[in-house]
């Protein structure tokens, strides 16, 4: 006899569904999903015309992706499900720098620079160095790190937005830390920025009076041998927006000053004009189990 299907009975219904030899990860995933759905659809009293449009909203969603855009992952990032992912896969490291998400903007490979260079072709904007250092969570320097680096320009957009105004590599540098897991380059200092909203994601952030902007910050993407890659920003001091991230992405230990320098021996010793801005920074990084 067939089962009678209830509001009740209809998440048990699809879990029993799933043969036994399920892979047991994938059916303790289902199973949740399944359960949370329906727990969702019954707390709201899911509608078929919201349903409807559900359907059609994930529908354009998938529509608008191609190999440049990804409208899922900047839906799963407005929604705050990748900050989420990323905080959970990456709690149990002590005193390791902090991750956040790697955004849709590391699409071109960074050009091979040398310690000192300048990631900024274009010259307009402040003129900032960065310095840090790459070390393990012991403490020990890590020599020949590898540092990939993009950013947005001072007006807020990467290079791969402005095709005929910044050359593809502008803002981005791939660096080797020296013997003592030191690093430095010249920039400008980067702008707050919208994230894509002529699309379903857009549509969320307005129809939630949201707005859609991300703080000032630099991407890295650091690499030692025997230990995680760590995928990270840095976000600048007091930029608009620090408080309200778009995609939730800023945690405090990865917000740096890019403290104003005036002093010309040193804008002379760094190769840039004073006054200029300088953010130093120590990224740790977690040995691999
Ligand atoms: C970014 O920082 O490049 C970014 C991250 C998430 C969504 C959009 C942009
Ligand atoms: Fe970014």
């Amino acid at each position: 006899m067939a089962t009678d299907f209830t509001e009740e009975t209809a998440a048990d219904a699809v879990v029993e569904s799933f043969a036994p030899s399920t892979d047991a990860r994938l059916r303790e995933i289902l199973t949740s999903l399944v359960r949370h759905l329906h727990g969702f659809a019954r707390e709201v009293e899911l509608t078929i015309p919201e349903w409807e449009s559900a359907i059609d909203f994930l529908t354009r969603t998938g529509q608008k992706c191609d190999d440049k855009r990804q409208e899922f992952i900047l839906l799963s990032d407005v929604l705050g499900l990748s900050m989420l992912t990323e905080t959970i896969s990456n709690r149990k490291f002590g005193v390791a720098t902090e991750s956040t998400v790697l955004g849709p903007f590391h699409v071109v490979e960074s050009p091979v620079r040398a310690l000192g260079d300048s990631i900024d072709h274009v010259g307009t904007g402040e003129p900032c160095v960065v310095t840090g250092r790459v070390v393990s969570v012991s403490g020990t320097p890590l020599p020949g790190a590898t540092l990939d680096v993009w950013q947005a320009n001072d007006e807020g957009f990467y290079d791969v937005q402005q095709p005929g105004v910044q050359e593809i590599g502008n803002g981005r540098g791939l660096f080797t830390a020296d013997d003592r897991g030191e690093f430095w380059f010249r920039t400008v200092v980067p702008r707050y920025y919208p994230i894509p909203t002529d699309g379903p994601v857009g549509e969320l952030l307005r129809a939630t009076g949201r707005h859609s902007f991300r703080p000032a910050h630099i991407h890295f993407i650091v690499s030692a041998p025997g230990h995680r890659d760590l995928t990270t920003h840095i976000f600048v001091a007091g930029s608009e927006y620090i408080e309200s991230d778009t995609v939730f992405a800023v945690k405090k230990s990865l917000v740096a000053d890019f403290a104003q320098v005036d002093d010309p021996a040193l804008a002379e010793r760094w190769g840039v004009p004073a006054p200029f801005r300088h953010a130093d920074f120590t990224i740790t990084l977690q040995p691999e189990s």
